[in-house]
């Protein structure tokens, strides 16, 4: 059986998740290596209730957090664990440290988000590209949505920062330019990629 890597790209709204996953998707083939792009909340049955449910104002924020949770584990299931049994490197726009972050915030209670997130498996890297609230937003041209207020990812920002320093994620500094970014984000993963794939 053919073993991929699981890569997660993480960071607050407006970070340039999106646009920087598809571009090292895209770097990634041009070396020949097998990639996919994926992305979490899912398009899938919970994903697209989730979807429905974030953009009312007045849901309970645990509820949120289990469909969150188990939107993650068919996405697991469905898309993510047999593209890495194909052998693919997956690349995931938000994963677990988006619950960890975001609805530790919103529950108040980060334990329990753990708790519930148990059976996410750990990715073999995961990046924070990391970026002030201000400059996230500014970047944001749609309408925003209930989680996208300064104040509020402000303290998402420092959640994601507490599991940088724990060791859980790695950081660019992502108020650089697209370009600049990208460079940095190929950089980190051909260097992980070097080390752990031979
Ligand atoms: P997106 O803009 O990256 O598609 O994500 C939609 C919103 O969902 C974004 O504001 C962050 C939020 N979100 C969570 O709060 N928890 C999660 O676990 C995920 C995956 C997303």
């Amino acid at each position: 059986m053919e073993s991929g890597v699981f890569i997660a790209i993480e960071g607050i709204d407006g970070c340039g998740k999106t646009t920087q996953s598809k571009k090292l998707v895209k770097w990634l083939e041009k070396k020949q290596i097998k990639a996919v792009y994926t992305k979490e909340p899912t398009d899938g049955v919970i994903g697209r209730i989730l979807k429905k449910m974030v953009r009312r104002e007045n849901v309970d924020p645990r509820i949120e957090a289990l469909l969150f949770a188990a939107d993650r584990l068919e996405h697991l299931k469905n898309t993510v664990l047999p593209l890495l049994e194909k052998g693919y490197v997956v690349v995931s726009d938000r994963y677990v440290y988006s619950s960890l972050a975001y609805q530790s915030v919103t529950t108040g209670d980060p334990q329990w988000v753990r708790e519930i997130n148990k059976y996410a498996v750990k990715p073999d890297l995961a990046i924070l590209l990391d970026v002030e609230p201000n400059i996230g937003l500014s970047r944001i041209k749609r309408r925003k949505t209930k989680f996208e207020k300064e104040k509020f990812l402000e303290e998402v920002r420092e959640k994601y920062l507490e599991m940088v320093r724990n060791g859980e994620l790695k950081v660019i500094d992502a108020s650089k330019n697209v370009d600049e970014v990208a460079e940095e984000l190929v950089r980190l993963v051909g260097s992980f990629l070097k080390t752990t794939v031979q």
